[in-house]
């Protein structure tokens, strides 16, 4: 085996965020060496790493995080010192139909790894251990204010209050335990990449399908949204430099209305495509139960101490992100079939 730097499992590798860090890390690290651990469900697509297969530097482990003994083994064998975990069930909608799969994975399956993280640590001396959570662990803010790294966990869905079970889990290893970790709680990530049941996705295929553009509510709730390059650049920052033991919230200080949201992306498919206007097609829809009203994130931590502010704008970030998707037609043809149109219909004909 060569000798690099650092032997790094990225968790949740073939998803949307863990894709877009592979194939920003890669390049910029020849001298690290990646295990993408993943079991490819419904949300993981290897199709996405496709230009990393020949790379000497990164290898695919087809893995369940729920099952402890495999990632030991895994560890184990790749030699690993770090991991930055993403693998996850991540949609609130499903975990809302069905949370015990996502106790499972979130849960479970990270206690799994930092089980693992010790071993490994026991063997090799040292193990860093990066968790990629998210800002919905805070539950829900009012018209003003934002989440800082103290505001307290509320996480009001199912999906939210495994994330955060997870967290404490991480928190409670560094204590106890004196595991070397880092948690960072990202807002909203939007770009390449990302599955067709998420909000930006769906419509982009919605308004491309001329079907119905679902708005859940009164369409006011606020999200804030980033790019997803940039949650990338701070997930490499936050790996690299963070200290042990610390969280870091990430966010685009972008804040905006998912109608407003909607009918930007209408906008701009009508500017490219032609026809319209789209925005004639958006329906409100029944509630999301427990629909979180708004996230804001403070992200001055991250910016003081590690330097890192976002560097794509919306506008900029939107038109990438719809242009990808309609130059990728076929990639989004395939997400958006067989189990996955089961899942629409059974999500969006009650509503
Ligand atoms: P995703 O659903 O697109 O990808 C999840 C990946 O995890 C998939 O490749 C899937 O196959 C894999 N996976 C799921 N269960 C697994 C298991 N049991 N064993 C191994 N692999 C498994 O998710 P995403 O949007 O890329 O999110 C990645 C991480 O970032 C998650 O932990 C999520 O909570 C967090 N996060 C996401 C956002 C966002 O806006 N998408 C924001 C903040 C934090
Ligand atoms: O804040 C970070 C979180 O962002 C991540 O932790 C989650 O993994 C990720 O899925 C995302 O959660 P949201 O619930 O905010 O994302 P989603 O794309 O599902 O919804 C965004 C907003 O749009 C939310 O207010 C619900 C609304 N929505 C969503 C869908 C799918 C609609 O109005 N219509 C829809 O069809």
């Amino acid at each position: 085996m060569t000798n690099h730097q650092r032997r790094i499992a990225i968790t949740g590798g073939a998803g949307f965020i863990g894709s877009n860090l592979l194939l920003q890390l890669l390049p910029k690290y020849p001298s690290h060496f990646f295990v993408n651990v993943d079991c490819l469900t419904y949300a993981g697509n290897l199709s996405n790493l496709r230009s990393l297969e020949t790379c000497d530097n990164y290898t695919f482990e087809k893995l369940d995080i729920r099952d402890r003994s495999a990632v030991v083994d895994c560890f184990e064998r790749h030699r690993i010192d770090s991991v930055i975990h993403l693998a996850a069930e991540s949609h609130v909608d499903r975990s809302i139909d069905g949370p015990m799969l996502f106790v499972q994975t979130n849960v479970i399956g990270t206690a799994n790894l930092l089980e693992a993280a010790l071993k490994q640590r026991e063997r090799i001396g040292q193990f860093r251990f990066h968790h990629v959570s998210t800002d919905e662990v805070y539950g829900s803010l009012g018209d003003a204010g934002y989440f800082t790294e103290t505001t307290p966990y509320r996480p009001n869905s199912p999906y939210a209050a495994s994330k955060a079970a997870a967290d404490h889990l991480v928190r409670a290893y560094h204590k106890t335990y004196g595991l070397d970790v880092v948690t960072t709680n990202c807002s909203n990530n939007y770009g390449p990449y990302q599955f067709p049941e998420k909000l930006i996705p769906l419509m982009i295929r919605n308004a491309g399908e001329g079907l119905p553009l679902p708005v859940y509510g009164d369409g006011r709730n606020v999200r804030d949204w980033l790019y997803v390059e940039d949650h990338c650049r701070a997930l490499d920052l936050v790996f690299h430099r963070g200290s042990a033991g610390e969280t870091y919230n990430i966010g685009g200080h972008n804040e905006i209305a998912n109608i407003d949201l909607v009918t930007f992306v209408c906008n701009i498919m009508d500017e490219l495509l032609g026809g319209g206007p789209r925005r004639d097609t958006i329906e409100f829809v029944t509630d999301r139960p427990g629909h979180d009203r708004r996230y804001a994130i403070d992200a001055s931590k991250i910016e003081k101490e590690l330097g890192w502010i976002p560097s794509v704008s919306f506008e900029e970030g939107i038109r990438a992100t719809v242009g990808w998707y309609l130059d990728n037609e076929q990639w989004l043809a395939e997400c958006a079939s067989g189990e996955y149109l089961k899942y629409y219909d059974k999500m969006y004909s009650n509503r």
